[in-house]
């Protein structure tokens, strides 16, 4: 089957009570290591690709690998998603490219760092809604900044002032007409989100909570949700790597969320460390080796048994084979009748 709408899969996960997890991907080794374990669990997949990683890949290269991914999973709902659009311009150069969906993170200025401000948020991705359903694609959209807690600075601000506020989430979903919203709720990007296992205070599950009684029609998205497994940090660190310790979001918590409308939880340093723990064994273990197939055959197969994992936790195993895709030509159409509520 062609590439997908997130849209769709986002509200078959909503009928269905599951989650969906949106693993990042810069080569084909992680593109085959999700829609492996996309065929063994029965999964619908969401594979998203960072600015980075589309100039990593020179674009092309991914989204071909991707055309390719549905030639050989055709069984599988396979969206192709942008991370972090970090402008209209470039949410548009996707969306020409084949991406079925994209994100317009107006949270943040252009510069990717720099907290914006509402009005400033509400215009483009307004702008990048109307561009974009228009051709049937999805849009995910952020209020709020992701960022730690407990080092009282995340984004740059202050305390939880960076944390997504229940009335705002309400506005901008309404003047926006974006399809999923991703929160903040004290999770970060990155390896190092907690000094020590998170409680209330420092990942605010009653916020979203909140936002969810606020919004309970929206597709929320969780981002900066990988769960830094102790037994990934160790295989890294006994195989000459230097990771400090850390604390990601336990997997009961994004379980938690799940229950309370998470539809999409972003997933990548997990994956990153699976695949760096492996090619660090094979580089202690068989010093000798220089063939690159060697080390990426097991870094390949350790991010498909964490996706798989992952995908178990989140509730989407079993449940690719659901429903029949709809085109993005008749997503636009739904979008034109107001078929799909926004
Ligand atoms: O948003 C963060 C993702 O982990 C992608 O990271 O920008 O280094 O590709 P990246
Ligand atoms: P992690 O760094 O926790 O994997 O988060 C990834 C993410 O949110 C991508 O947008
Ligand atoms: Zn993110």
């Amino acid at each position: 089957m062609p590439l997908v709408s997130m849209r769709q899969v986002l509200d078959e996960a909503s009928k269905g009570g599951y989650g969906v997890g949106a693993f990042n991907v810069n080569n084909m080794e992680q593109i085959q290591s999700i829609m492996e374990a996309a065929r063994e669990t029965n999964s619908p997949v969401i594979v998203q690709a960072s600015r980075g990683a589309r100039s990593y890949s020179q674009d092309r290269f991914l989204y071909h690998l991707m055309i390719a991914a549905t030639e050989v999973y055709p069984e599988i709902p396979t969206v192709l998603h942008l991370d972090h659009g970090n402008s209209v311009e470039t949410c548009q150069s996707a969306i020409e490219m084949g991406f079925t969906s994209v994100m317009m993170d107006g949270s943040l200025m252009p510069d990717g760092k720099t907290p914006s401000s509402f009005e400033y948020n509400v215009k483009t991705t307004r702008e990048v809604v109307e561009m974009a359903h228009a051709k049937g694609v999805t849009v995910e959209g952020e209020i709020g900044c992701l960022g730690g807690i407990e080092d009282g600075h995340g984004a740059g601000l202050d305390g939880l002032s960076h944390l997504t506020d229940p009335d705002q989430a309400v506005a901008f979903v309404k003047q926006t007409g974006l399809d999923a919203l991703a929160i903040a709720i004290g999770t970060s990007h990155g390896a190092y989100k907690f000094s020590k296992k998170p409680t209330g205070e420092t990942l605010k599950m009653d916020r979203l909570i909140e936002i969810h009684k606020q919004l309970p029609n929206v597709h929320l998205v969780m981002h900066g949700s990988s769960s830094v497994p102790q037994d990934l940090q160790d295989i890294v660190n006994q195989y000459g790597g230097k990771l400090k310790p850390t604390w990601g979001v336990p997997v009961e918590e994004i379980q938690l969320g799940i229950r309370n409308g998470v539809r999409k939880i972003n997933v990548d340093t997990d994956n990153r460390l699976a695949i760096t723990g492996a090619i660090r064994k094979v580089f202690a273990d068989k010093p000798e080796e220089f063939d690159p197939r060697s080390y990426l055959k097991p870094a390949r197969e350790a991010m498909k048994k964490l996706v798989a994992l992952r995908m178990t936790q989140f509730g989407q195993a079993g449940h690719a084979g659901d429903y029949k895709p709809v085109s993005l030509a008749g997503m636009a159409e739904k979008y034109a009748g107001d078929a799909v509520s926004v």
